[in-house]
């Protein structure tokens, strides 16, 4: 398979689609824990984030599981070994950030005896007995990870728009448009 060729159109469309929702989940979760919200405001954005994030866990699951099989296609050869070092060891962060971030959102919110509305209404759950201990540590970790996240998504950001803008070197156009004109 050539650089041109790219990623595969499922894995084209599970990064784009989970990178939507993260973008959207990011400043969502940033707002709702602050204070002095509108109270309907503050409710929106907890129903969004909390109901979005469980509904990625298939997704991420689907998508880390589709990556052990396939694995992706060869860099260009003009790529320096530093950069293919850094782009494997962030691209290694960011999956294991989609594995922390809903798992311990999802603790927090079971743990602290809140509900999550789509697994209520599913009669999934709450399947974590009510521990204020867990839920502290689990929010604290929450925390710190979506930090990460944020710092490694900017550089990540960064790098994609610096192959796209500037090196026009056939990165960008291994993961974009969503979907892979020949399969
Ligand atoms: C929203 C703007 C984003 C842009 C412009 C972007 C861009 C890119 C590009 C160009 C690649 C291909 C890199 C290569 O060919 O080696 C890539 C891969 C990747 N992106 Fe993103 N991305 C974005 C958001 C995200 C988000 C939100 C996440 C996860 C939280 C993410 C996780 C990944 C991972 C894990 C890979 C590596 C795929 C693999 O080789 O398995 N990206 N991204
Ligand atoms: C990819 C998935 C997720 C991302 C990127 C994400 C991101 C964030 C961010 C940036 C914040 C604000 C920083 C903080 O206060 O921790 C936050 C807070 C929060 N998130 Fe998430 N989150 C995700 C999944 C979830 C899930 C699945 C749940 C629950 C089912 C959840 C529940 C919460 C709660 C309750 C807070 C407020 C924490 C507090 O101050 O008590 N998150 N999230």
């Amino acid at each position: 398979m050539t650089a041109a060729h790219g990623y595969r159109t499922p894995a084209r469309l599970l990064h784009w689609s989970i990178a939507a929702a993260v973008v959207l989940m990011i400043p969502a979760g940033l707002v709702m824990t602050q204070d002095g919200l509108p109270r309907s405001l503050g409710d929106g954005l907890f129903l969004f984030h909390k109901n979005m994030g469980v509904l990625l866990i298939p997704l991420i699951v689907w998508r880390i599981l589709y990556r052990l099989m396939h694995p992706p296609p060869p860099l260009p050869p003009q790529i320096p070994a530093w950069q293919r070092a850094a782009a494997g060891a962030s691209h290694l962060l960011l999956y294991a950030l989609l594995v922390v971030m809903p798992l311990s959102g999802f603790i927090r919110v079971r743990a602290g005896g809140f509900p999550i509305e789509l697994l209520d209404r599913l009669g999934l759950g709450p399947w974590l007995a009510k521990s204020p201990t867990l839920a502290a540590r689990a929010e604290a970790l929450h925390y710190v990870a979506a930090m990460l996240l944020i710092a490694v998504l900017a550089v990540h950001v960064a790098a994609a728009l610096h192959h796209a803008l500037i090196r026009h070197d056939g990165v960008w156009r291994r993961i974009w448009p969503p979907w892979r004109a020949r399969d």
